[in-house]
C-alpha cells in the first residue's frame, strides 16, 4: 500500500526535548525499531553476531559507523522500482570503526606489529554495504539475510578508475601498473544518488591511515611532498590502526604493506615497484550500481579528490547539464561543483546499463570551486588545466606549477588555493531543495587556530566563545547552514547568489551575534552534518518537503546528544544583510558583515529526534511513500571500553538499559509514525 494523501505543508509533530539518554528518543506517536547493526550477517550461512569480538568475516557482516545511506526500491519481481515502498535495498556507507570493541580485550599491540586477523577484521568493516530489507506485517521492518543483492564493499575490494585522471602517473603504484586500477574505498562518509539509479560513495578522511616514513621527504620531489603535505599526510605519520605494520602470512599479500607509502629506492621512479603514489587511489567519488553486485565500484575522477565528504547532484532537468555539489571537509576548505558536459536526458532513467550512464555524466565535464562575495553574489571558478594559475608557495612549499588536467583534479586542493576560493568552516553535506533546485551545504565548526578573530568572512561571518564544556571553544563552535540559488536556476551557472540560512547555536546564547537564527528550547542544535530534503512526492503527495538536519557535535554534548532536527525553509534572500560583532578570547571584539536567512520558528524548524550516548547522527533517507524513515546511528559509546562500554544501544532501546557490558552498535534505527502517516508531517 503506497497510497499517499495531500499532505500539510508543515511539520505534525511535538518536538523532542533535548536529552542524555541511551536510547533514540522520538516524538509521541511515533516507533523505533532496529535495523542492521554491525556485524550483523549478511549472507547465507554467516552466525549470528556475538558482539563480544570474536567475531570475524567482516567481508559478510555489515560494517562499523554507518554513515549515510539511501533506498533503492525493489518490485515483487525483484526488478528496480523506484517506487516500491515495502521492499529496497538500502546502501550504507562505513566510514570508521571503534577498534576497540572489534576484538575480545580491545587491539592488540596497537602501537606495534599488528595481528593479521585484527588488521583484516578493521578493514572489513570499513566501505559500503548493499542490503535487501522488506516491510512485514503491522509495519514491521526487517533486512534480508540471505538476499542474492546483499554486498559488501570494502577496501579490499577491486576497484576501476575512469574520467581524466585514470591512468594518470599519479595513480601507479605496483597493485596497478598502469594506473587505473585500484582496491576498495575507504572512510566513506556521505553520499549522493543519481538519476539512473546508482549510488555514490564519497572517500573522506582517508588521509589519516597512511604511514609515512620519518626521512621520506628526501626521497621525494618537492611537488610530491607539496601533495602530500597539503592533503595532511606528514613526513613521519603513523596511519591509523597501524595496518602498513602487519607481516601477512603470504608473503605476496600487499593489502597490508600499501598503507606505507614510504618510497622504497630500490625500487622505479615511477611508482610501479612499491605504493609511494597509494594515496592518490583514495580522496575520490565512488559510482556503485546497487542493483548489479557484479560491477566493480568506479573512481570518478572527473569530480576532484579531496577529503570527500558528499556528492549531491542538482535537480535532473531535461536539456540542462547536471551539477554535483562537493564539500571538502577539513577545516578552511573548499566547496566544489562538478557540471557534466553533456545535457541530462530523462531516457537515462531507467536505462539497463547504468554505469554506462555514469560514464555518460560523470567521467567529462568541468570541475569548479566556490568563492563567496561579501555583497550575497559567488562565483564558480574553474578548475581547467590552462587557466588555473601557479599555486604560491606557503611555508617550506615552494610555487606548484600544474603539469597537466589529472594533476588539477588530484590535487584540487592546490587549484583552490590558486584560484582563491572562500575558505569556509569545514564543508559537509550538501543537498538540493527538489522545489526550486536551491543548494544547502552544512559547515559545521570552526576553531580559533585556523580562523581566528579577524580571520572572518561574510560568509564564515562568526567568532565566539562557546562557553558550554569543560574547555574554552573560541572560533565558529556551534557551525552553521549556508545556502545558494544557482543564477539562473541553472545548474551549470558561473554565478550564483547566497545568505547564511541558519546558524547553530544554544538557544541561551547572544541573540544578536550568536544565536542569530533565534533558536530555542524547541530546535537549538550544534555542529550540522547530515543534510536531506525529503524525497519528493507524486502530485498528490508533500507540498513543501521537509529537510532533515542531522548533527556530529562537540560543543554542545554536555547538555544533549547528537540530535536530528526536521525544517521546511524559506529561499536565499528571505532575510538581510547584518552585521555581527565577534569576541575573541581576551575579549578583543571585531565586526562582519554578512547575509542572514529568515530566523527559525517554531513553525519551520522542530527537533525530531535525540540519538543514544556519544553518538553521531548520520544517514537518512524514508521509503518514497515516505512513511518509513530510515536514520544511521553512528558510534554509539565511542568514548567506552570494552570493559565498561560507555552506551549499550541498541541493546538498550527495548527497555531503556542493557547488561553492563553489552557493547554498543552503529544501525540503523527505523522510524515509523503509529496512524500509519507520512513522518513528520
Ligand atoms: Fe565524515 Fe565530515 O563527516
Ligand atoms: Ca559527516
Ligand atoms: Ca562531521
Ligand atoms: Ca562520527
Amino acid at each position: 500500500d503506497t497510497t499517499v494523501t495531500i499532505q500539510p505543508a508543515a511539520l505534525g509533530f511535538t518536538a523532542v526535548a533535548k536529552n542524555k539518554l541511551d536510547v533514540v528518543t522520538v516524538p509521541a506517536g511515533y516507533k523505533v525499531q532496529i535495523g542492521a547493526r554491525l556485524g550483523d550477517p549478511i549472507a547465507t550461512g554467516v552466525a549470528a553476531f556475538a558482539n563480544d569480538g570474536t567475531d570475524g568475516n567482516y567481508a559478510q557482516r555489515i560494517g562499523d559507523h554507518g554513515d549515510a545511506l539511501y533506498w533503492y526500491g525493489l518490485n515483487t519481481a525483484g526488478g528496480r522500482d523506484d517506487n516500491s515502498s515495502f521492499r529496497g535495498l538500502i546502501v550504507q556507507n562505513h566510514e570508521n570503526i571503534n577498534q576497540q570493541y572489534l576484538h575480545p580485550a580491545g587491539p592488540t599491540a596497537p602501537g606495534g606489529i599488528r595481528p593479521e586477523a585484527e588488521a583484516i577484521k578493521e578493514i572489513e568493516c570499513h566501505g559500503v554495504s548493499v542490503v535487501e530489507y522488506v516491510e512485514g506485517a503491522n509495519r514491521s521492518w526487517s533486512y534480508v539475510q540471505n538476499s542474492s543483492f546483499n554486498r559488501r564493499v570494502t577496501p579490499n575490494t577491486p576497484a576501476t578508475f575512469s574520467g581524466p585522471a585514470a591512468g594518470s602517473a599519479l595513480l601507479k603504484t605496483a597493485y596497478s601498473t598502469n594506473g587505473t586500477a585500484g582496491r576498495g574505498t575507504l572512510n566513506n562518509c556521505a553520499n549522493g544518488h543519481t538519476g539512473w539509479g546508482t549510488n555514490l560513495t564519497c572517500e573522506e578522511n582517508w588521509a589519516g591511515y597512511f604511514k609515512r616514513g620519518a626521512g621520506d621527504n628526501a626521497n621525494r620531489t618537492a611537488r610530491e611532498v607539496t601533495q602530500l603535505n597539503r592533503y595532511g599526510i606528514s613526513q613521519g605519520a603513523a596511519g591509523s590502526y597501524g595496518w602498513a605494520t602487519v607481516v601477512p602470512a603470504d608473503p605476496a599479500n600487499t593489502s597490508f604493506r600499501r598503507f606505507d607509502l614510504t618510497v622504497d629506492t630500490t625500487k622505479p621512479a615511477d611508482g610501479t615497484g612499491d605504493y609511494r603514489y597509494e594515496a592518490n587511489q583514495f580522496g575520490w567519488v565512488v559510482e556503485i550500481d546497487p542493483y548489479d553486485r557484479t560491477i566493480a565500484p568506479r573512481k570518478r575522477t572527473a569530480l576532484g579528490r579531496m577529503g570527500h565528504e558528499g556528492a549531491w547532484l542538482s535537480k535532473t532537468i531535461a536539456g540542462k547539464k547536471l551539477a554535483v555539489y562537493l564539500g571538502d571537509d577539513a577545516r578552511g576548505e573548499y566547496l566544489y561543483k562538478f557540471v557534466s558536459n553533456v545535457a541530462w536526458s530523462d531516457a537515462d532513467a531507467q536505462a539497463a546499463n547504468r554505469i554506462a550512464i555514469g560514464d555518460k555524466y560523470l567521467d567529462a565535464g568541468t570541475l569548479y570551486v566556490a568563492k563567496f562575495n561579501a555583497d550575497g553574489t559567488g562565483n564558480w571558478l574553474p578548475l581547467v588545466f590552462g587557466s588555473v594559475p601557479d599555486r604560491p608557495a606557503v611555508g617550506a612549499d615552494p610555487v606548484y606549477v600544474f603539469q597537466d588536467q589529472a594533476d588539477i583534479l588530484a590535487n584540487a586542493r592546490l587549484a583552490g588555493d590558486a584560484l582563491g576560493a572562500t575558505k569556509m568552516d569545514r564543508p559537509e553535506w550538501t543537498a538540493v531543495n527538489p522545489v526550486n533546485g536551491e543548494v544547502y551545504l552544512t559547515l559545521t565548526n570552526n576553531n580559533a587556530s585556523v580562523r581566528p578573530l579577524n580571520g572572518t568572512d561574510a560568509a564564515n561571518p562568526r567568532h565566539y566563545n562557546d562557553p558550554k564544556g569543560a574547555t574554552n571553544q573560541f572560533g565558529n563552535p556551534n557551525g552553521h547552514i549556508i545556502r545558494l540559488r544557482e543564477t539562473g536556476d541553472d545548474p551549470a551557472a558561473t554565478g550564483f547568489t547566497w545568505d547564511i540560512y541558519l546558524f547553530g547555536a544554544g538557544s541561551d546564547l547572544d541573540p544578536a551575534n550568536i544565536n542569530i537564527s533565534g533558536l530555542t528550547a524547541d530546535n537549538d542544535f550544534s555542529s550540522p552534518d547530515g543534510l536531506w530534503f525529503g524525497r519528493p512526492q507524486n502530485a498528490s503527495g508533500l507540498v513543501k518537503p521537509v529537510l532533515w538536519i542531522q548533527t556530529d557535535d562537540g560543543a554542545y554534548t554536555d547538555v544533549t546528544n547528537c540530535m536530528m532536527l526536521a525544517a521546511m525553509p524559506g529561499t536565499v534572500g528571505d532575510g538581510g544583510a547584518r552585521t555581527i560583532t565577534n569576541t575573541g578570547s581576551g575579549g578583543a571584539t571585531a565586526t562582519q558583515a554578512t547575509r542572514v536567512g529568515a530566523p527559525a520558528t517554531a513553525a519551520t524548524l522542530k527537533r525530531f529526534l535525540v540519538g543514544p550516548v556519544e553518538c553521531e547522527i548520520t544517514g537518512v533517507d524514508t521509503t518514497p511513500d515516505g512513511r518509513t524513515l530510515f536514520v544511521g546511528i553512528q558510534h554509539p559509546g565511542e568514548n567506552g571500553t570494552p570493559a565498561a562500554p560507555s552506551s549499550h544501544w541498541p541493546a538498550s532501546q527495548a527497555s531503556g538499559s542493557a547488561g553492563a557490558t553489552v557493547r554498543p552498535r552503529s544501525a540503523i534505527a527505523i522510524i515509523t509514525k503509529n496512524d500509519g502517516g507520512v513522518v513528520a508531517l
